[in-house]
């Protein structure tokens, strides 16, 4: 069964083709990076004015990719939230217009939960009930899994997303958007010499990031930054210290949810999870099996929503042409 996934809530414009749910047939995405960079973060009528350019070619390139035409098609998903409205809007309307004249199912998905599913497009296949950790630009998440549909969310950031730290923390220290892979690459130069706070909120799986941002600030200003002889080495060793906090807080409350749910299973998911210190401490630490997507699917892609439609489907949940898009949708 061939599910064509269309993915617009952001800055990425992204197509896909997956069979049977876990075989990325075709994953085509037309980053926006670039274009927003010159910003320093992302302005939403520019995100959803470059879907209105990309989309058409990035579905041409998915289905040529494939190698599949309408007629192999079985559903259309797409990402109807969360997510910046105007670019949801692009994906949604061209969902429908697609539903409508090839005659197919429209399967609305939860973008939160499309992160999630990149986990049955590789390689390991997860078991259930699992705990899953999704961790974006966004949204932080800790949720209890019992079978496909069947989420429970047990802990939530109380304010910045862990990927939002990531980005502002980037932006204090000069380091660039997007602010992920910026903090990871200058933290491989550096040392996390430096004891930054840690949010545990005991008795809870919720998350705080806001606390350790401001301490970061204040440091980088206390030590001089920007401009400070050997600045690079200071704001480097700066990241590793803020990378080293934030992924300490993800893995002990993640590991300490799967051992008290008694889970035999620990996903995680989202653009934070291509961290490679993140991902090393999951696999080390945990009580249980972890499965992390590789990079590009935890990053936003269409393969994950085309994934999540597909399951969505067998449940027999389709929706009707009043589908919506939900910019604040949650999960669960
Ligand atoms: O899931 P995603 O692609 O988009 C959202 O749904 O938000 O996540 C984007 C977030 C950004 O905040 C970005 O800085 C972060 O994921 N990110 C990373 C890395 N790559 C992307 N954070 C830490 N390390 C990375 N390598
Ligand atoms: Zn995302």
């Amino acid at each position: 069964m061939l599910i064509l996934g269309i993915e617009t809530s952001c800055d990425e414009t992204a197509a896909a083709v997956v069979e049977d749910g876990t075989t990325v047939l075709s994953n085509v995405i037309s980053s926006q990076v670039d274009i927003h960079s010159r910003y320093g973060g992302i302005v939403p009528e520019v995100a959803s004015r470059q879907h209105l350019l990309s989309v058409v070619p990035v579905l041409e390139e998915a289905l040529r990719a494939a190698g599949a035409s309408s007629g192999d098609l079985s559903a259309i998903a797409v990402t109807h939230g969360p997510g910046l409205a105007g670019s949801l809007l692009v994906g949604v309307n061209l969902a429908k217009a697609l539903a409508l004249a090839w005659n197919l199912p429209l399967i609305g998905v939860n973008h939160l939960e499309a992160h999630i599913y990149a986990n049955w497009l590789g390689p390991g296949m997860p078991g259930f009930p699992l705990v899953a950790l999704i961790v974006s630009g966004g949204h932080t998440d800790l949720v209890l899994m019992r079978g496909h549909g069947a989420l429970a969310r047990l802990g939530s950031t109380r304010d910045d997303a862990a990927g939002e730290a990531f980005d502002k923390v980037a932006r204090a220290l000069g380091l660039g958007y997007p602010g992920g892979p910026a903090i990871e690459r200058a933290a491989a130069n550096g040392s996390p010499r430096h004891r930054l706070p840690r949010a545990w909120l005991k008795g809870s799986d919720d998350f705080s990031f806001s606390g350790l941002k401001t301490a970061v600030v204040r440091l980088a200003e206390g030590l001089g930054l920007p401009a400070v002889p050997g600045a690079e080495q200071v704001a480097a060793d700066i990241a590793a210290s803020f990378q080293r906090s934030v992924v300490d807080v993800l893995a002990a409350k993640t590991c300490a949810a799967a051992a008290r749910e008694g889970v035999g299973q620990v996903i995680v998911a989202g653009g934070v999870a291509a961290n490679a210190l993140l991902r090393e401490t999951m696999l080390r630490r945990s009580p249980v099996p972890v499965l992390i997507p590789e990079p590009v699917l935890c990053t936003d892609n269409a393969a994950m929503v085309a994934s999540c439609g597909h399951f969505r489907l067998l449940a027999g949940e389709v929706h009707g042409w009043d589908l919506d898009v939900l910019p604040g949708l949650k999960l669960g």
